[in-house]
């Protein structure tokens, strides 16, 4: 097993509330880990205009905003929206024991690989 098939224990889910993300440095990877309203999903961290932090972006259901010039993502797919030809990097993430546990290092363009947050109380 190689570095970038490694789980890493993230954070609590309760860290990243709905409608936010945050940025993590894992495995030498900036990825930002999002709630969105279809859950949570870890993607790469960087805005593909020019770098930004997408942490900082505004999120409005599953669409994140980048606060510069407003390039917009998918969240659940990583897609972009506008414009519609950049992908974000997408990264297995688990639920374990209300933590969450990403596979950075590995990207994979998920159609949708969202996690089933019914049976969790946040
Ligand atoms: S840096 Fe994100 S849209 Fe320009």
């Amino acid at each position: 097993m190689t570095n970038q098939d490694a789980w890493t224990n993230v954070c609590p889910v309760r860290d990243i509330p709905k409608g936010e993300g945050r940025n993590f440095m894992i495995n030498g990877l900036n990825v930002v880990i999002f709630h969105s309203n279809k859950g949570f999903f870890c993607r790469s961290g960087l805005c593909k205009h020019n770098n930004v932090k997408l942490e900082l972006g505004r999120i409005s259901g599953d669409v994140v905003t980048c606060p510069f010039h407003n390039w917009q993502y998918q969240i659940s797919t990583g897609k972009g929206v506008s414009p519609d030809w950049t992908q974000l990097d997408c990264y297995p993430l688990e639920i374990r024991s209300d933590d969450i546990w990403v596979q950075a290092g590995k990207p994979h363009n998920a159609m949708d690989d969202a996690i089933d947050t019914s049976r969790y109380n946040w």
